[in-house]
């Protein structure tokens, strides 16, 4: 890991947001596709504290929907980074939703693949292998 990049144990906030009618499925709660796409976005913000280039999201590994959100909820999206490769990164994403009475819960958790990329899209090392790593 370079020195520059402080390991962390908790997920870090990386996106604060509130949820709004527009972001709703028929049935009136949050479409799980907001979630998913402000996930994808809490990744590449992670991903971006390990070099400041190109990332796309390569795999999406598994994500659990544990409980709704309702509008007028704020949720938060946390992120902390449990690999690193070559040019490659996975960020574990927990999703936090605070009920209108103030109380928080848990409501989504997700791992996600993110691959630093050049300008034409190719995959490309963010970091030297430490001295003695074969690699
Ligand atoms: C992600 C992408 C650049 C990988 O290209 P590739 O030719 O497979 O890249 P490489 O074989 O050089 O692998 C590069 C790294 O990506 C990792 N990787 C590639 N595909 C992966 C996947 N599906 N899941 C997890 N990691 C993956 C490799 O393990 C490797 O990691 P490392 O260097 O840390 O060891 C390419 O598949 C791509 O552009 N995908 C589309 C990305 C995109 O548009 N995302 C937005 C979706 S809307």
């Amino acid at each position: 890991m370079p020195a520059d990049f402080p390991p962390v144990d908790a997920p870090q906030l990386a996106l604060r947001v509130l949820m709004m009618p527009r972001d709703t499925n028929h049935q009136g709660t949050i479409f799980g596709g907001i979630i998913l796409a402000h996930i994808d976005q809490a990744g590449y913000i992670e991903a971006r504290r390990h070099g400041l280039h190109r990332w796309v999201t390569a795999s999406v590994d598994r994500v659990d929907f544990k409980a709704p959100v309702e509008v007028g909820e704020v949720v938060e999206f946390r992120c902390r980074t449990i690999r690193l490769g070559r040019s490659s990164v996975t960020v574990q994403v927990v999703v936090d939703a605070q009920r209108l009475d103030g109380t928080w819960v848990r409501v989504t958790e997700a791992q996600l693949a993110l691959v630093s990329v050049d300008a034409t899209g190719h995959s490309i090392p963010f970091r030297e292998p430490p001295a003695g790593d074969p690699a």
